[in-house]
């Protein structure tokens, strides 16, 4: 499946899926990397990797978010995408881009879901004193950080944890968990039945 992975920073999660896809047998080809910021330095490393890059700068658009999705939409179409991977896009999306794109959306997010959605999620993991953080990749819902659940990979909290040292083992888990979430989205094994996504898979 052609896919394109949406970012906005550094990309660590595109890469950990475009090295995924090179595999000959894993089922998406990352075809596009579409940032809305032109400075994202992911988007470097994916021309290094000679994948196809777009931007569409948020900023051109004065505040207009849907009108900002369309042009995001008519690229995602310019290039024949079928699903898309949010990795690190820091923009809230409206019901028009998440409805054109239902069932074929996903977004990784730093914490174990429904818990700490939205930002900062390693210093409120601290704050609260859990003892398992992680990380969730889910299709993505009119709600931000919400909808069903793909993937997830815990991680423990240490007594001497600092939200940076916490961030790093969660990176660590979200580069094993987006690939395989991705596969089993573009292979068809992910099936959403309501609020939940059965995969077909005794892997936790
Ligand atoms: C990741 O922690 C991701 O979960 C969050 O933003 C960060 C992006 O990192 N949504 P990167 O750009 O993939 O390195």
């Amino acid at each position: 499946k052609k896919t394109a992975v949406l970012i906005s920073g550094r990309g660590s999660n595109m890469s950990a899926l475009i090295s995924a896809a090179m595999a000959p047998d894993y089922p998406a080809e990352i075809a596009l990397v579409l940032s809305n910021r032109p400075d994202a330095k992911g988007l470097e490393h994916a021309k290094e990797l000679g994948i196809a890059t777009g931007v569409v700068d948020h900023k051109d658009f004065s505040g207009d978010r849907e009108a900002f999705e369309k042009d995001v939409d008519a690229v995602l179409k310019q290039h024949k995408i079928e699903l898309v991977a949010l990795a690190g896009f820091m923009r809230i999306l409206t019901p028009f881009l998440v409805n054109a794109w239902s069932n074929r959306m996903i977004n990784i997010h730093p914490a174990l879901l429904p818990s700490f959605k939205g930002l900062a999620t390693h210093e409120r993991a601290l704050e609260e004193g859990v003892k398992l953080h992680g990380a969730t990749v889910h299709y993505v819902s009119a709600e931000m950080d919400d909808g069903p659940i793909i993937a997830q990979g815990a991680v423990p909290v240490l007594d001497d944890d600092t939200p940076d040292v916490l961030a790093a083992r969660v990176l660590e888990i979200e580069h094993r968990i987006y690939p395989r979430a991705l596969e089993l989205v573009a292979s068809g094994k992910a099936k959403v039945a309501g609020a939940r996504v059965t995969t077909g898979s005794v892997e936790g």
